[in-house]
This record gives structure tokens, C-alpha cells and sequence, in this order.
């Protein structure tokens, strides 16, 4: 199965259910314009109707993933076009962060900024050696405006996110690892392969089920523990009787041939 989807700064691969959106306008480090959002918007529609299983965000070209928001674009902003331009970022954030399957940002270079928060409201992060991490909005006079300092708190702690957002200051990869921000640090060159590599072994087991963890795993962020049972429960539920839990259960009790999943 494959599908595709090309725009100026924004392309989208599938193949065998693995998803591969990029952010591709290297000329400019893959800063985010309000096209390139827009853009995004329209391939996280497709995504969402398509039939990727897991889905890989990266950077075109070979120095960053995502450089920041459009410092040209913004320099001239009126307060209410900047209150626009933060909401078309927060909708791009949040339609990534609510796909239904989960998503791992390949981090490949800069993460400045709109990158950190991109790559923040991905599901699991991998970054390469060369991946720099940042929040120098305040060093511009503007603060993070895509949802970036919520998701930072939650990932690192409120004091960690202070001292990063309040002084701008640039960190590596390693220590993006040490303090939580990303999940695995790559070799130079490795960083694609072994994000296709995490991203088959998600797609090969139970769509229905994966789409169910990644629900309760959101879900726990906002729900007290018993609200969180509840959904946890309902998600359990939901994947009883379906097509790819008969399967697999009799594959285990021998009573059919194990079978590739299916997502019925
Ligand atoms: N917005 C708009 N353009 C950007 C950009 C951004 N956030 N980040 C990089 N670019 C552009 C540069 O203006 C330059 O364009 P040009 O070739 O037309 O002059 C091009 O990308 C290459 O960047 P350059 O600065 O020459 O590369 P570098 O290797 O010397 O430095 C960075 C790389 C990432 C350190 C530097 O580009 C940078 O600090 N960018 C801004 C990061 C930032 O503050 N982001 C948060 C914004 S709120």
C-alpha cells in the first residue's frame, strides 16, 4: 500500500503503512511560514483519511529539522496577525498530536524554537547526533506560541522548561536525552533507518490496538486515574471481537494460522 502527496515545502510518503511527512524548505533551515503550515494542515487532513499506521516527521535537506517559526514573516506582524499565526501553529500541534496513530519525529538537525514544539507534540523522539535544541523566542522578544512551553513542562518539569525557555539558551542531543526531551539519540546517517525501523515494528501489530494505547496514553495527561481506567477500559473493550484479536488469540491457542493485522 502507498500513497503520496506533494506540495512546495510540504511532502508526504506512504509505504506499507509507514508515513513520512516532511518539512522541506531547506533554503530556509524548514522554518515554518504560514504556507508551510498551511500545508501541513492539509497533509495531517490526508494522513488522517489515509492508511498509515504510524507516522515519521522530519526535515528536508541536511542541516535542520525545523529552524523556527518565519522570522521574516513575523518581524512585520500586527498583534492580531501574530494571535492568528500562533493559532494556525497550535492547529498544525494539536493535528498532529491527535492523529490517531502514534507519531516519531526524526529529529535531523536544528530544532529551534517552532521545531522543539513540532517535535514536542510528536508521540516518541529520536534525534540525530547533530540535532540542536531550542527556545530562542525570548531571545527575539516573543515567547513559544504553539503550545511548545505546556508540552516542554510535561516532558522535562516546570523548573527545566523555565531555565530553557527563559534563557534561549541552544543544548545538544545528548543532553536533550539526559533531561527526557528526546528518547534515543541516533548516529549520524542511522537516523532515518532506525526511525523506519522503530516505525515497522509499530505497524506490524494490531492497528486497532496501537491506535487504543496511544488514545489512553494522551488520555492520562487531564483525567484523574479512575477517569483514565475508564478509558482505558473502553479501549480494551473496543478491541474484542474485532477480526485481528480473534486472529491473533487463536494463532496463540493454535486453533487458525497466524495472520498479518488487518486494523478490522
Ligand atoms: N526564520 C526564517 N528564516 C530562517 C530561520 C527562521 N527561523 N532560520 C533560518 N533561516 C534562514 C536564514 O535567514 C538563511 O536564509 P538566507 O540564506 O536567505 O540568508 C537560511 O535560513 C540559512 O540560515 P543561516 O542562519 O545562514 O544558517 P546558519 O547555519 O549560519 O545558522 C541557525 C543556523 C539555525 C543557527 C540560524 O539560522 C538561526 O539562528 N535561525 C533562527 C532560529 C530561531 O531563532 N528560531 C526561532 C524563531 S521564533
Amino acid at each position: 500500500m502507498s500513497g503520496a502527496l506533494s506540495m512546495e515545502f510540504v511532502k508526504y510518503t506512504e509505504q506499507n503503512h509507514i508515513g513520512c511527512l516532511t518539512v522541506d524548505r531547506p533554503k530556509a533551515l524548514n522554518a515554518l511560514n504560514s504556507q508551510v503550515l498551511d500545508e501541513l494542515l492539509k497533509a495531517i487532513d490526508d494522513i488522517a483519511a489515509g492508511a498509515a499506521r504510524v507516522l515519521i516527521v522530519t526535515g528536508g535537506g541536511e542541516k535542520a529539522f525545523v529552524a523556527g517559526a518565519d522570522i521574516g514573516e513575523m518581524r512585520e506582524m500586527t498583534p492580531s496577525q501574530a494571535e492568528a499565526f500562533c493559532r494556525r501553529g497550535n492547529a498544525v500541534m494539536r493535528g498532529i498530536e491527535t492523529l490517531a496513530v502514534p507519531v516519531i519525529a526524526a529529529v535531523n538537525g536544528y530544532a529551534l524554537g517552532g521545531g522543539c514544539e513540532l517535535a514536542l507534540c510528536c508521540d516518541i523522539r529520536l534525534a540525530s547526533e547533530s540535532a540542536v535544541f531550542g527556545f530562542p523566542e525570548v531571545t527575539l522578544g516573543v515567547l513559544p506560541g504553539y503550545g511548545g512551553l505546556q508540552r516542554l513542562a510535561r516532558a522535562v518539569g516546570l523548573s527545566r522548561a523555565g531555565i530553557l525557555a527563559f534563557t534561549g539558551e541552544r543544548f545538544k542531543a545528548d543532553r536533550a536525552l539526559e533531561m527526557g526531551l528526546v528518547d534515543r539519540v541516533c548516529e549520524q546517517g542511522a537516523l532515518m533507518e532506525q526511525a523506519y525501523q522503530l516505525a515497522g515494528k509499530i505497524a506490524q501489530n494490531a492497528p486497532i490496538a496501537v491506535r487504543g494505547i496511544k488514545k489512553v496514553l494522551k488520555d492520562s495527561i487531564g483525567l484523574t486515574l479512575s477517569e483514565a481506567d475508564c478509558a482505558e477500559a473502553e479501549a480494551f473493550a473496543g478491541c474484542f471481537g474485532t477480526e485481528d484479536q480473534l486472529n491473533a488469540m487463536g494463532a496463540f491457542l493454535k486453533l487458525n494460522e497466524p495472520r498479518p493485522f488487518t486494523g478490522r
